[in-house]
């Protein structure tokens, strides 16, 4: 769906390069995440994707179309939701949607479902400008769905929502790639990244530093061993055993065998860790 070589970016009045050579493919069904700090340059390069900034060098092709000459039936197979809403303010949420679902030739979804999967179903006819920023945000989001596009590009699509609204979007946006729809999601919430992500793309200062799948970056990345908490005595102990040959470690077994146990987890490593590890930045 989305194939990209050697791009590299300068905004016009910069001295320095935005985006250096980056290199990534995003297949059908997959959900891909950008995951960067802020300024990493994640939001121009979705600018890029979607055909707005076109003065690009490298090879960026998206639906096999060339994102610096695309023809208007490209966006008619593309759902974007940008991080900061833009919306009609005097119009209702359903006029909004009305109008923006007339610009496509998609019939499209049923824009009361729509608002009923983002809890929105009582604000159908309330004005925009009565709307919490939350409220805009899911808003602008169902927006990028209602004409039923292949290719969704989602930027921090949780970024100002409380924990349950941010889940309910996780939540739609797996289920658009259970249908098959593909996701290019950008984001600095490694939680949303790694409970969405099939891949990873880990951009700091314009640079790709790596592509994985959050499974692997937290294996390799981590210990390879097993913590266990237990109760002796009443008060509570924990101790360690590597992985290699946990079933035969006589003191693991004795442990489980002799102790109230607490929890068990292995020591795989924590994602916003690993990016740390790997750009030597934090994730804010
Ligand atoms: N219109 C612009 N003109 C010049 N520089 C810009 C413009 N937009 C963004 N930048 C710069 O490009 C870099 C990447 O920005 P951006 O893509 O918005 O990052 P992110 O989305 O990862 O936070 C930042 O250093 C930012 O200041
Ligand atoms: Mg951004």
């Amino acid at each position: 769906m989305i194939h990209v070589s050697e791009l590299n970016f300068t905004y016009p009045k910069n001295r320095e390069n935005t985006l250096h050579n980056l290199c990534f493919k995003v297949n059908k069904a997959e959900i891909f995440g950008f995951v960067g700090p802020s300024g990493a340059g994640k939001s121009t390069t979705v600018k890029i994707l979607i055909g707005l900034l076109k003065n690009y060098r490298g090879k960026v092709n998206v639906l096999h179309q060339e994102a610096n000459r695309v023809n208007k039936d490209f966006y008619e197979n593309l759902g974007v939701s940008f991080e900061v809403p833009n919306l009609y303010e005097k119009f209702t949420a359903i006029e909004n949607l009305n109008f923006f679902k007339g610009l496509y030739k998609n019939t499209g979804l049923d824009p009361l479902l729509l608002l009923s999967m983002v809890g929105l179903q009582h604000d159908a006819h309330t004005r925009v400008d009565k709307f919490s920023k939350g409220m805009k945000i899911r808003l602008n989001f169902i927006r990028a769905l209602q004409h039923n596009p292949d290719l969704f590009f989602l930027d921090e699509p949780t970024s100002g929502l409380d924990p349950a609204n941010a889940r309910g979007i996780m939540d739609i946006i797996l289920d658009l790639k259970s249908k098959g729809k593909t996701i290019f999601l950008t984001t600095h919430n490694m939680t949303v990244a790694e409970d969405l992500c099939d891949k990873l793309a880990f951009l700091v200062d314009g640079n790709i530093s790596l592509i994985d799948s959050p499974r692997n970056l937290k294996l390799k990345y981590g210990k390879k061993s097993v913590k266990v908490e237990y109760k002796k005595h009443g008060s509570l102990h924990s101790a360690t055993f590597a992985l290699k040959g946990l079933g035969k470690n006589k003191e693991y077994l004795r442990v489980l065998n002799t102790y109230p146990i607490e929890t068990i987890h292995s020591e795989e490593a924590r994602l916003d860790d690993v990016f740390i590890k790997v750009t030597g930045r934090r994730l804010v």
